[in-house]
């Protein structure tokens, strides 16, 4: 197991740690500085330099670590200890506290798959359920020590944090942000993750202004907590609300070599090379045709309309279908996901009614671009979409024409862009497209000026 996977142990390069100070020296100049996970102690060798003859503190899980922390900093107070159990009080008499650094990029959920202890107690309310298997519940380390230690030291205590952007969106709404400057966290630490400098102290929420990196002294941007996990630029607060309709994902199946099937020399075959002649076959497209605009070749073994229904009753509707499907009951049987164990035998995850709208508008999860395409029937059947695409579905050809020109606004285009992930697993999620309120884009009308600003969230 890569210890990384478990200590979220990403250690800040010394340059990236002195900007950092430089960059937050105009918030004025700590009476003591706390690391509370210091790994090999970078952030403060530039305390030291930084703001010489300040007491410096550290903790450290891993003995190594802090054995090149003290040999790079003999100055400092370097424990070896839980930073999950430390008592952090004991470090407000030397208000005012600047509580630096980098906490573990690692979350509860990551830890648990590689059978790692380094476990926090769940303190936040993340969803359960569908939440905790799509990964929505996925809880991180450094909020959790993060929130600890806001309760523990004294309001006055700054924090200089590099965190996932994910997690200073989650700690904005409880805290006084005074900015979040942009991090490449793949230049600095080869990690595919939205990161950031975020600096804030205890008190109540504020807007906080969005720097493009760390280099830049104007905000592009701020955003404000307007209401539970729901923060908005102010450029766009205006458009916030709900989708409708709604935005779906499309259907899971994990099974792909028995349910997705090609059409070649008009016939459709599996992805065992079988030729498979059955009643529901439904266009489909995958991520990468509806980025590229593709047009159809794939088909999808659709077996049910929607996820609880019985498909035994496929054996008297569409017996070749219910052949099918009994051939390669192994193999279906075999899906991990715990999802498919409630679920009746071959089904499907994903499908409703929405499913069988006619029209639909459709993106890719995995692509940053955002294309949104239009898909009509294809020889009668509507087209379906896998669960790496979002879609809205509607009835007429006509309403999906005009909630496509609505998307294409650059106001809408710019609201979504605000909403991306760069390259994290899904660049936007359905919970983000689905603040996007409709109505009110089409009050509001096209914006002469849309703001220049944005690939944030
Ligand atoms: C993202 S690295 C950052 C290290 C350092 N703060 C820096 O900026 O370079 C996270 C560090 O947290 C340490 N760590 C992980 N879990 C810890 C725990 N429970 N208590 C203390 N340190 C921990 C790791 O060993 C690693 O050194």
């Amino acid at each position: 197991m890569a210890r990384s996977a478990v200590y979220g142990d990403f250690q800040t390069p010394l340059a990236l740690a002195q900007s950092v100070l430089q960059r937050v020296a105009s918030f004025g100049q700590p009476f003591a500085v706390l690391e509370p996970t210091c790994g090999v102690g970078h952030f403060l060798v530039a305390a030291a330099e930084t703001w010489p003859g300040t007491p410096l503190f550290g903790v450290e899980l891993l003995e190594s670590h802090a054995v090149a922390a003290r040999s790079r900093v003999p100055t400092a107070q370097i424990q070896v200890g839980d930073a999950l159990t430390t008592d952090w009080s004991a470090y407000n008499a030397t208000a005012p506290l600047w509580v630096v650094g980098n906490p573990p990029w690692v979350s509860n959920t990551r830890i648990s798959k590689e059978g790692g202890g380094n476990r926090a107690e769940r303190t936040n309310t993340a969803g359960q359920g569908i939440d905790a298997i799509t990964g929505a519940a996925n809880f991180d380390l450094a909020e959790w020590l993060l929130r600890r230690l806001l309760a523990d030291t004294a309001d006055s205590t700054l924090f200089v944090q590099l965190v996932k952007t994910s997690v200073a969106r989650r700690l904005m709404p409880d805290v006084t942000a005074l900015g979040l400057w942009r991090i490449d966290a793949r230049k600095h630490f080869g990690a595919s993750v939205d990161a950031c400098l975020f600096v804030f102290h205890a008190g109540p929420s504020a807007p906080c202004p969005i720097y493009a990196s760390l280099a830049a002294d104007t905000p592009m941007d701020a955003w404000i907590p307007v209401r539970e996990g729901v923060i908005a630029s102010v450029h766009d607060e205006d458009l916030l609300g709900i989708c409708t309709p709604a935005w779906r994902s499309g259907v899971k199946h994990d099974c792909a070599r028995v349910m997705e099937l090609r059409r070649r020399d008009g016939l459709l075959f599996n992805g065992l090379g079988e030729v498979v002649d059955i009643e529901r076959a439904y266009p489909l497209l995958k991520s990468t045709d509806v980025h590229h605009g593709r047009a159809v070749t794939r088909a999808l073994v659709c077996t049910q309309s929607h996820p609880g229904e019985d498909t035994s009753t496929l054996q008297q509707t569409d017996p070749k279908t219910w052949a099918y499907l009994q051939s390669h009951r192994d193999a279906l049987a075999a899906r991990r996901s715990r999802i498919w164990a409630k679920s009746p035998e071959f089904g499907l995850f994903g499908i409703g009614p929405y499913s069988f709208a006619p029209y639909k508008l459709a993106l890719s999860a995995l692509h940053p671009d955002l294309a949104i395409r239009l898909l009509s029937p294809v020889n009668g059947r509507p087209v379906m979409v896998d669960d790496t695409c979002y879609f809205l579905p509607f009835d007429t050809l006509e309403e999906a024409r005009e909630v496509q020109s609505l998307l294409s606004l650059p106001r809408a285009q710019a609201f979504l862009r605000a909403r991306t992930f760069p390259n994290a697993k899904r660049e936007i999620t359905l919970k983000a497209l689905q603040q996007l309120d409709l109505g009110k884009l089409r009050d509001a009308g096209p914006s002469p000026h849309p703001p220049s600003c944005f690939a944030l969230t």
